[in-house]
């Protein structure tokens, strides 16, 4: 029995819509089997397996996500990325130990593929024909690659003349259709009605988050199963940050973890009009639970400069490692919070931190080369 509920009003919610109060559906985790060390055994196990289905980081984690018959699932073997440890960028940032997880190094370049994976199996498993979803590029090149591997028909619904060409070229090579509105992200996703019938894989659909959840897992995996002190990401329509809250939530509530980490948003002081065009989202549908996340996990909310989150790209990409602007807002963010400690009781100097980034730097080649 699936059991889905809407994360602000609390009652059963349709996986696929938003709620008519305005919260976003959400699957509630059952009971698991298996106790904190089965569970780190099974997964352990199954990473270093043959089976096809457990090349993805996501699918290991199968007991903690919805049931969807194997013939149905659709993966591009996601979620594998690397957690790199930053010398350069926790002096940038001015913190003891800093470490970039990578969500970029995902089959199509950024952090939507470990939700896809599974919001195009659920679509797949239920025999929807066609999937549609409003973007400002990584969602819909996600989708677009997912559902061509599922033989679904997507329709990625972008605002003109704001989505970078790499995007763009991704979306019409896996052979989306697209529809391009006059506005911003959110003109967009008001216009996803244009698209009849057509399963919507945003972050409202609840199977998103249940993919993204598994960053979470990724980290502390990464580290052992050591918390850190903040993890730290950019926020748009601020699925992700719901997402990673209930990663931890559930990793804590099965006993892999004993405390949580504390949560930083960046966001985008120009909003709409930013640089970092992946985050340029006005009114994002996930800020209830996002906000909810903040207060549970003691966290900081910022806005920041363009400028800044060009000079933190630049910094990471002299690092060898690289990002799209959006990702680097992170970095960019940290820095501030390191910097604002006695004010509100942000990153101290000696802070142990998870810098997210989102997506790769071949993802948007604007603000590239930017000089120290
Ligand atoms: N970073 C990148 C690279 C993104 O593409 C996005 C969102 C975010 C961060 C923010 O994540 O929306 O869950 O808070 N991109 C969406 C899209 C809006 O359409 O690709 P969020």
């Amino acid at each position: 029995m699936i059991n889905v509920r809407c994360s602000d009003c609390g009652a059963e919610a349709d996986p696929l819509a938003m709620c008519a109060c305005g919260g976003c559906p959400e699957f509630v985790l059952g009971a698991v089997r298996l106790d904190p060390a089965g569970l780190r055994r099974v997964v352990r196990e199954r990473r270093m397996s043959y089976e096809p289905l457990f090349a993805s980081g996501v699918w290991r984690w199968q007991e903690l996500l919805p049931a969807i018959p194997r013939e149905h699932i659709v993966s591009l073997g996601e979620g594998n990325v690397p957690l790199y440890n930053s010398a350069a960028g926790a002096r940038y940032a001015g913190v003891d130990r800093l470490a970039y997880l990578h969500l970029g190094m995902n089959p199509t370049g950024s952090f939507k593929d470990l939700g896809m994976t599974v919001a195009i199996s659920a679509a797949k498993a239920s025999g929807a024909k066609a999937v549609v979803c409003a973007s400002t590029g990584n969602t819909a090149s996600s989708m677009a690659a997912y559902a061509a591997r599922a033989g679904l028909d997507a329709f990625a619904i972008v605002p003109r003349g704001r989505v970078s060409d790499a995007k763009l070229a991704q979306m019409r090579e896996y052979g989306a259709q697209l529809i391009e509105v006059d506005g911003s992200f959110d003109d967009a996703f008001s216009n996803l009605n244009l698209v009849d019938g057509a399963a919507v894989v945003n972050s409202i659909n609840a199977y998103r988050i249940e993919g993204q959840k598994c960053a979470a897992f990724a980290i502390l995996e990464a580290r052992g199963w050591s918390v850190p002190d903040w993890v730290v990401l950019p926020g748009g329509n601020l699925g992700n940050i719901s997402a990673l809250a209930k990663g931890f939530r559930e990793a804590k509530r099965l006993g892999l973890i004993d405390k949580l980490p504390r949560l930083g948003l960046v966001r985008a002081a120009r909003g709409v009009d930013t640089e970092a065009s992946a985050i340029a989202v006005g009114a994002p549908k996930s800020l209830n639970r996002a906000h909810k996340a903040l207060r549970d996990f003691d966290g900081l909310e910022l806005a920041i400069g363009d400028d800044a989150i060009l000079a933190a790209k630049g910094q990471i990409g002299r690092e060898g490692i690289g990002c799209e602007p959006a990702s680097a807002a992170s970095l960019a963010g940290i820095r501030v919070l390191r910097q604002a400690q006695n004010d509100a009781g942000g990153v101290s100097g000696e802070a142990d931190v998870v810098a997210v980034l989102t997506g790769h730097i071949l993802k948007d080649a604007r603000g590239a080369y930017v000089a120290a």
